[in-house]
This record gives structure tokens, sequence and C-alpha cells, in this order.
């Protein structure tokens, strides 16, 4: 059977793509930042995935407000970088692993959680970044990324948004559709954006590390009261785009403890600010 063996948190600022992609990692801004993830990167090599399922949040790139699918999985075999104004980034085309994303279709549906199939889409910063953050750089031709990667988008962008609650409810139910896949594959589970900042209005800039760690602690040690966060707490502590959290609960869920396993064991907590105008959190968990 298939297992979820791990899950990995992380933010997805553009700017820490564009830093890898025009050679400025080393430089003093980012240098912190990207030596946060030298352990992940060792981490991957360490623990390679067969699959990865990687929970992101389109952002008005595949999708616009002419279509607003709440969680949507991607079954298609191949996802283009997309062009987000500066052109498509420098990194390999994602493969993506249609049979268990159908197989995940499947079974999500069936425990009632209504998903959008999407056969065809381009991945934006929200799922390259976390990709290149913790694959390292990666030549868009010769290289590849380390496994097929199974994209599933969260609307995080335009009202209503779901719930922690209903996340980390899915979360679970992603776990059950993968451990009655027959194949015996290792599978991630990522959830990806946040952690404390906003992009816009009188508030633009606002940083909040005591909120982000505290949320981090309870993330870790009691989920499932973490998945009570109401959203007008991610939005007045961790600013507009905070909300983006809600998908780290996606991940959370699907971890053993959430089904009456043993507690995760954290191998790896990294936060740096800032990154752009972002609190950038990271976290590796292992079943
Ligand atoms: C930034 C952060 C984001 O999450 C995003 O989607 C776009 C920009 C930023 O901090 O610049
Ligand atoms: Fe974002």
């Amino acid at each position: 059977m298939a297992r979820i063996t791990a899950s990995v948190y992380t933010s997805h600022v553009p700017a820490i793509g564009a830093a890898m992609d025009l050679g400025k990692t080393q430089e003093d801004y980012w240098k912190p930042l990207f030596a946060g993830y030298d352990f992940s990167r060792q981490w991957m090599k360490d623990h390679k995935p067969d699959v990865i399922f990687l929970v992101y949040n389109d952002h008005a790139t595949a999708f616009s407000l002419d279509l607003i699918p709440t969680f949507a999985i991607g079954t298609a075999a191949q996802y283009q970088p997309a062009d987000e104004g500066w052109g498509p980034r420098p990194v390999p085309v994602v493969q993506g692993h249609p049979e268990l994303a159908s197989h995940i279709a499947q079974s999500v549906i069936q425990q009632d959680f209504d998903l959008t199939i999407v056969n065809k889409m381009d991945v934006d910063h929200g799922l390259t970044v976390p990709l290149s953050l913790m694959c390292g750089e990666q030549h868009p031709q010769t290289g590849a990324w380390p496994c097929p990667v199974i994209p599933f988008a969260v609307n995080v962008v335009q009202y209503p948004v779901p719930s922690g609650r209903r996340c980390f409810q899915l979360g679970q139910a992603i776990r059950r559709a993968v451990e009655s896949y027959d194949e015996d594959l290792n599978v991630h589970i990522w959830g990806t954006g946040g952690m404390s900042h906003q992009l816009q209005g009188a508030r633009a800039g606002l940083i909040n590390r005591e909120w982000d760690n505290a949320w981090l602690d309870k993330l870790i040690n009691d989920p499932a009261s973490c998945a009570d966060t109401p959203h007008i707490d991610y939005v007045r502590e961790a600013g507009s785009e905070g909300i983006e959290l809600v998908m780290w609960l996606i991940a959370r869920g699907a971890m053993a403890d959430v089904a009456g396993g043993p507690a995760p064991k954290v191998a790896h907590r990294f936060y740096h600010v800032p990154a752009s105008n972002t609190a950038v959190g990271h976290l590796i968990l292992e079943n």
C-alpha cells in the first residue's frame, strides 16, 4: 500500500524563486533564508519520496475570478511553470502522477469532499518556489524534480475560503485515500504558503513573529485546536495573506497521530523574517 511518511511546510514567496533564478542566494539579504533550507535539501535526498502531494494556492494564474474552485486536484501527466509576468521560471516541467491522483480524487470525493478535477493547468510560484527551496536549483531542460508531483490547489484568494477545520478533515481523508492505493509508494504531503504577511492596504508589510511561532507550536502539538483558528484570527494577527496558512492544516491532518498513531518527529523547524513582505516558516514532520 502507499503511505504518507512525512509532511513538509514552507512559505512560497515569489522573490525567493527570483533570487534563485538570478543567482542571488549568497547575497547578504538572502543568505540566512537559504541557509535554513540546507538541512531540508539533504533531508530530501535522504528521504526521497516516490510522489509529492503538494497543497498550494494558485494566485490568479491558472484560475481567476471567472472560476474559483475551493479544492482542485491535478490529474494531468505534466504541468508547465506559469508565466506570472516575467516569463515562466527557468525550472523543469512538473511531472504529475495521473494514476495516484485519480485514485485520490475517487476516494476523497467518495468521502464527501467535492474536489474539482483539473486535467490542464500551469503552476505558479505557489508550487514551484516550495519545490525550488526543497530541491535546489534545477536546470529547466537537463534537470528534473526528484519525483512526480500531484498539485492540489486551494482557494485562499477570494472569500469565502475554506475553514481550517475543513482543511484538517480533508487531510485525514487524503491519508485514507493514499493508504487505500495498492502500489507500494512513499508519499510526502506538503502544506505551503503563509506565514504572516499582508501585501495590500494600510497594514501592508505586517509581520507577527510571536503569533506565527505560537501557531507553529500548536500545529505541531495540538493540530485539532490549531484547526479551530477562525479566519478572523489569521487576518487580524497574520495579515490578509496569512490566511494561506489554512493549507498547512491539510498536510497536518494527513499525519499518523491524527488517526490515532504516534506523534510525529519534528525533523526540522525554521523561521526567518523577512523574505520580501513575508515571514518564512518551515517545518518537516516525520511519521
Ligand atoms: C509575496 C508573498 C506571497 O505569498 C505571494 O503570493 C506574493 C508575494 C511577497 O512577500 O512578496
Ligand atoms: Fe501567496
